[in-house]
């Protein structure tokens, strides 16, 4: 074959496929390492509920119907190359354009196949829709960027750590304060919608007690990568507990100590946003009302080991020092946050902290 003319090459051959082969690469590892993502593995293939199990069931059929299909099809496709490729001498093959009996036979066949995957795709898609009768309701509200769960029925309001009992379902009942939003934690379902003014529900149960990590799946803003969800699941005797704990008024600290200088320092600077319960008799209650601006309740915080969306503290930041570092610069750790940098000193972020730490 002769060497085509230089003008209809294409533009990016020789050395620039290297350059942007490279580039693209580079580009792909390091949004992969971006999210940090090793303590908090995010598989679709290891269900660990009913929910997961039941998508787990209808992928691995279809992913090897696939790879059969991919086989004969490239198979096919090879063959025809090396056995019908041009030689000198050689006469043109027999053509087949146009052969209806051919035509028929390969749009039946997998029209067939099709038709045989959309059956148990359907139900599964039916089931996972509306929750079972037993399912616990909890609500769970998108932000940019964390997640808010309440309680309805036990008047628990939370944010970043979802705790359930194993082996019960709960009816996620979900929306949007802001942004579009997804929820998804591999291990316990598949991925749903937060829309903002709208209602979507996610069916979620774990087998067993323990941590399922998720992560916010619809880019929703500058730290979309950074809005993860964290799934509890815990035995009965736990989930009591912390009911109970959850339930319960936060302790004012005793006057005069670093926390009760955090408290104040909070009273002044952070209940536009936040809420912390002391109790309808305590005069530092403050529940900020329904349409306003949302923060996570703080009432709570040190109960959960995890802040700002789940994010921190991450592997290899210990707790302390990802707090010291959230409170003195919250969009340096976080792009966007709405929660300002408040130009806090050294001694207010001491108190803060102190008083964060009685927040159980
Ligand atoms: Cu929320 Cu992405």
């Amino acid at each position: 074959m002769p060497t085509p003319p230089r003008s209809t090459r294409f533009p990016w051959s020789g050395r620039w496929n290297g350059v942007i082969g490279a580039s693209a690469l580079a580009l792909l590892l390091s949004s992969c390492s971006l999210i940090e993502i090793e303590d908090a593995p995010l598989s679709a293939v290891e269900p660990r509920g009913p929910f997961a199990e039941q998508i787990n069931n209808l992928f691995w059929p279809v992913f090897w119907i696939a790879v059969v299909i991919f086989v004969i099809v490239q198979g096919g496709i090879l063959f025809s190359i090396i056995a019908f490729r041009d030689r000198p001498g050689r006469k043109e093959p027999k053509q087949i354009h146009g052969n209806t009996k051919l035509e028929i036979t390969w749009t039946v066949i997998p029209a067939l196949i099709l038709a045989a995957i959309a059956v148990p795709t359907v139900s599964t898609v039916f089931d996972l829709t509306e929750c079972g009768d037993d399912a616990m309701t909890v609500e769970i509200t998108g932000h940019q960027w964390w997640f808010e769960y309440d309680y309805p029925g036990l008047g628990i309001e939370t944010a970043n750590v979802m705790v359930m009992p194993a082996d019960q379902e709960v009816c996620a009942v979900m929306t949007s304060a802001d942004v579009l939003h997804n929820y998804w934690v591999p291990a316990l379902n598949g991925k749903r919608y937060l829309v903002p003014g709208q209602e979507t529900v996610l069916r979620l149960q774990a087998d067993e007690p323990g941590e399922y990590w998720g992560h916010c799946a619809e880019f929703c803003g500058l730290s979309h990568s950074l809005m993860r969800a964290r799934v509890l699941a815990v035995t009965d005797a736990e989930w009591d507990a912390w009911v109970s704990e959850q339930q319960a008024a936060a302790t004012v600290p005793a006057e005069g100590t670093p926390a009760y200088e955090g408290m104040l320092l909070y009273q002044n600077l952070c209940t536009t946003c936040h809420t912390v319960n002391y109790g309808d008799a305590s005069e530092f209650t403050n529940i900020r009302s329904d349409d306003v601006f949302r923060g996570p309740n703080l009432t709570h915080f040190s109960s959960r080991n995890v802040f700002a969306g789940a994010y921190l503290p991450y592997e290899g930041l210990s707790y302390d020092d990802a707090l010291e570092q959230w409170l003195a610069n919250p969009p340096d750790v976080k792009p966007g946050s709405f929660m300002p940098n408040l130009g806090l000193t050294q001694n207010d972020i001491n108190n803060l902290t102190a008083w964060l730490a009685t927040l159980k």
